[in-house]
């Protein structure tokens, strides 16, 4: 158990949730904060929404192990599943930028309205930019659907979001194989 200054304010143990999967990947997928399920174990995207993002990552070829770095916004789980609030962003942004640096990927994928609000300063427009890559700091960006969303919608159709985030993700190992990034 760790504890840092904003959980002492929120008065909850807080376990630290840095990352997971290959630390020098092209490829790097940035999701909001850890859940239940993460915070338990530290490792991210473990739980349902990240076995669906794995699951999705394998059907265009994308070996989650091997070939992608998984982390959030967020270290620590904010109490209640509630979305962080600007504050916490703010604290956690350094280490964010510092796992970016580290990492180095060519290839960022933002899941969901935080990561795309903080590293884009897109606010609530996820619908408009999903989808299409945005240059940051030099990387190409592709912002996407969050996968507790795709849980929530669980349609197979075309057009909606299952099938929208496996085209983005087609274009994804596209660019990946383009560049010789995987
Ligand atoms: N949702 C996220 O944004 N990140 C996780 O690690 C798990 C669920």
């Amino acid at each position: 158990m760790i504890n840092c200054n904003s959980c002492l304010e929120q008065d909850f143990d807080a376990q630290l949730v840095i990352g997971r999967g290959n630390t020098s990947a092209n490829l790097m997928i940035i999701g909001e904060a850890p859940g239940a399920y993460e915070a338990e174990l530290g490792v991210p995207f473990v739980g349902r929404s990240g076995r669906l993002l794995d699951e999705f990552l394998k059907r265009v070829g994308i070996d989650p192990s091997t070939d992608a770095y998984f982390c959030n916004v967020i270290k620590i789980r904010p109490p209640e599943n509630r979305r962080p609030t600007k504050k916490e962003i703010f604290e956690n942004l350094p280490w964010l930028m510092q796992q970016i640096h580290l990492v180095n990927p060519n290839i960022i994928l933002l899941l969901g309205n935080t990561a795309v609000e903080t590293l884009l300063g897109i606010k609530g427009g996820l619908s408009k930019v999903r989808g299409n890559w945005v240059e940051f700091n030099g990387k190409m960006v592709m912002p996407m659907f969050h996968p507790s969303y795709l849980l929530r919608n669980p349609s197979k159709e075309d057009g909606k979001p299952r099938a929208l985030t496996l085209g983005d993700l087609y274009e994804v190992r596209q660019k990946l194989d383009a560049f010789e990034l995987i």
